[in-house]
């Protein structure tokens, strides 16, 4: 098992980082203080440090019970103060910078041993109108005569809702690839989304169904998005969006809890409920940006383990993934659902002017 910078095991993961120890923004940095996850170490230095200080600059004072209000402020700096010091020291050793996973590496590993994991995952979860997220996505595609790109196509669960379309699909991951000409999808280039293998202004439309999220690095993928569209093109993207409080956030709370972590770590977090303005920054003109919440039962253990199989986890080891596989299990019922939500964004590019 590897043991963590200052040579603890990190009881979250196993690893040498994890969610719960590390921080990468100083608000991060200041909740695991509030959380106590300094105390451990910082608790003893203060409590020596805070008692040797006050003995010696406030204990005859005291003994002669001759203290003031000042004096039991003085007393409690002296312990606040090496206390902050060592919770800084601990925090210095475990800042872990925002894109230290390798993330393009895991993905591709990531979708070659599992094809078709997203579109499992989704093609089973409904709206209330028991719409389901890639029919969302493709309701506001323009007319069928334009060549559409679906961007990093994976299993390619768009090409059999567009049956009449001019349709490309580029993906990495040959796994991805095969599962989508084996279900006769089709026609699929294998290559990477930052370097498109298309000339410019060829499509009309640029389909992005769950993967801006973690297409990195995201300008330059933005960058060949546009200059592979048409002037006055359209991009329609679906990504996932932030849980809000309501039903369902127990169950994913006890997803994250099962894994050790707080939330799905993601290479583009921005790329999610912040995407208007980040293709707006692009120059892209946004058109729409809305938010839906889809439902999928986890009803046995089988749905439960597709869930987890469906998260991304780079630092988290395998034990704690199977430990979490047999918690959720037990936990998986009829009738036992998680939300979704989702956002859709419909932008297009200006016109040549
Ligand atoms: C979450 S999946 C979405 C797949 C598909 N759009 C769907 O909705 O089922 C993300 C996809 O991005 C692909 N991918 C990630 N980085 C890529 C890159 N740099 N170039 C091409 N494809 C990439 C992966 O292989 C994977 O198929």
């Amino acid at each position: 098992m590897a043991v963590d910078v200052a040579g603890e095991v990190c009881r979250h993961t196993g690893r040498q980082m994890c969610p719960r120890c590390s921080w990468t923004r100083p608000r991060e940095a200041a909740l695991l203080v509030v959380r106590g996850r300094t105390a451990r170490t910082a608790f003893p230095v203060a409590l020596v440090v805070g008692t040797v200080l006050s003995l010696v600059n406030q204990g005859t004072t005291i003994v002669a019970d001759t203290g003031t209000t000042s004096t039991w402020v003085r007393v409690a700096v002296n312990y606040a103060v090496p206390f902050i010091v060592a919770s800084v020291g601990y925090l210095a050793g475990r800042r872990t910078s925002a894109d230290a996973t390798p993330w393009p590496r895991y993905l591709a590993r990531y979708h070659d041993a599992r094809p078709g994991i997203t579109e499992l995952l989704l093609e089973q979860a409904t709206d209330r109108r028991a719409e389901q997220p890639y029919e969302w996505l493709l309701e506001p595609l323009p007319g069928r005569h334009a060549v559409i790109l679906d961007l990093a196509c994976g299993s390619a669960p768009t090409r059999e809702l567009l049956p009449d379309a001019r349709w490309l699909g580029v993906d990495f991951s040959a796994g991805e690839l095969a599962l989508a000409m084996a279900a006769g999808r089709g026609p699929v280039v294998r290559g990477r989304v930052e370097r498109l293998p298309i000339g410019e202004n060829a499509v009309g439309a640029v389909c992005a169904a769950m993967c801006l999220q973690v297409l990195t690095p995201l300008d330059a993928v933005l960058a060949e998005v546009k200059r592979v569209l048409r002037p006055g093109g359209t991009l329609v993207a679906l990504v996932p969006s932030r849980m809000w409080f309501g039903r369902g956030l127990l169950g994913w709370w006890r997803v994250m809890r099962a894994l050790g972590i707080r939330s799905q770590p993601w290479p583009n977090p921005d790329a999610r409920d912040a995407l208007p303005k980040i293709l707006r920054a692009h120059g892209f003109i946004v058109d729409t940006s809305e938010r839906r919440v889809f439902r999928r039962e986890i009803g046995d253990p089988h749905a439960a383990a597709l869930l987890l199989d469906g998260l991304y986890l780079p630092d988290i080891a395998p034990d704690r993934v199977e430990a979490a596989r047999a918690a959720l299990a037990s936990w998986a019922l009829p009738g036992r659902w998680l939300p979704f939500p989702l956002r859709r964004v419909v932008a297009h590019l200006p016109v040549a002017g």
